[in-house]
Parts: C-alpha cells; structure tokens; sequence
C-alpha cells in the first residue's frame, strides 16, 4: 500500500469482480441496442475502469472519448473541455462512464453537451457514488459502488493528477491534502 493511503478502501479483487457483475447489467439491459452502443469515457478519471468494464462486455461497441477538467476552489468545481468528443454520437445509444459521481456537475456538463449532439438514448455509469451532494435529476443508471464521502485515490482516481495507478481504492491521508484551494482536476 502506498504510504499516502490511509486505509484500503476496495481491494483490487473486490473491484474486479464488482465491473464484471456490472459489465453484464449493461449488456442485459442494452438488449435491442447492443448494435448501437458507444462509450463515452471522461477522461482521465475513468480510463482505468473503462479498460476493465467493456473487456468483460461481448458486445459490439465503439468509444468516443471527452476530455474535460474541473477546477475547484476559486471557479467551484466548473468543469471545462479540454478536448470535445473524438467521434458522432449522432443516432448511438450513448453510456457515459465516469469514475466518481459527487456534486454530479461534471456529469451534468456532459449530459447536456451530448443531448446536442441528437444520441439515440443518453445512460450513465459510474465506478462509485458519494451520498447526497447531486441533484435528483441526475440519475446514474449503472453504480460499481457508493462509497461515504470522503477523498479516495487509485484505479483512475487522482489527487492533484497522482495514485491513478494504484490498483486498489484508497482513502488518502488527510495530511496529504491541501488545506487551501485544491488543484485542478
Ligand atoms: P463532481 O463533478 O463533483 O460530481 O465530481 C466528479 C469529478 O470530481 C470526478 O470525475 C473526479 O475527477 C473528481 N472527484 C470527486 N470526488 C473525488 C474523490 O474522492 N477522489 C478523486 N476524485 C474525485
Ligand atoms: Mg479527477
């Protein structure tokens, strides 16, 4: 474990099985759209689990990747588009997957920005979900785990772009994070 994480959250065997359990709850509910389905990954947040979750789906599928950025603190959180979707939507039965749902302001942003662009049907998956901060129009379809609210690394997740690449999810040392305004995202 690395010496920033205070506690093991989800072990890296309590993940996987969890996305292949989740993998096949979007195959069975996608029946009748499995031709047309394509991932929209947020990136950098959800590469790791995007990698596992459309491995252990037997579907035909595409990706169209989005780009964004969120700055807290002084621009509270606004999320901002690095790099816009790297394919048409137009007509696909869209799953947006993202690591973490928490305001849900960056998944509001994305909802929105691909209902323009005239999708056949707009789903959302999420890794994780921390309690009661989104607001109730923002309903995530899939959900790997809702976890309690607090700052959680690895598997994709970042603090101040660092821990992607643990294998688990852990909480991280409170001492490890600034007390002022935190960094982009
Ligand atoms: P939201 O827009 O507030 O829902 O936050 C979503 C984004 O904030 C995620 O894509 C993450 O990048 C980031 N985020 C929120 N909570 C955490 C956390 O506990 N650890 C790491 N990143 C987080
Ligand atoms: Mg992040």
């Amino acid at each position: 474990m690395h010496d920033d994480v205070a506690r093991i959250l989800l072990s890296r065997e309590t993940i996987r099985q969890r996305v292949a359990a989740l993998a096949t709850e979007i195959v069975a509910a996608s029946a009748g759209r499995s031709d047309g389905l394509t991932f929209v990954p947020i990136l950098s947040g959800s590469i790791v689990f995007l990698a596992d979750l459309i491995r252990e789906m037997p579907v035909h599928m595409r990706l169209a990747l989005v780009h964004l950025s969120t700055y807290r603190g002084t621009q509270a959180g606004q999320p901002r588009i690095v790099a816009d979707l790297s394919h048409d939507v137009r007509g696909r039965h869209v799953i947006i997957v993202d690591d973490i749902l928490d305001t849900g302001r960056t998944l509001t942003f994305v909802r929105d920005m691909l209902a323009q662009r005239e999708p056949a049907s707009v789903r959302i998956c999420v890794l994780l979900r921390k309690p009661g901060k989104a607001p109730a129009s923002l309903h995530a379809d899939f959900v790997g785990f809702d976890i309690a609210d607090e700052f959680v690394v690895g598997y994709g997740l970042d603090y101040n772009d660092l821990y992607r690449n643990l294998p688990h999810i852990g909480v991280l040392r409170a001492e490890c994070i600034a007390a002022a305004v935190q960094p982009p995202r």
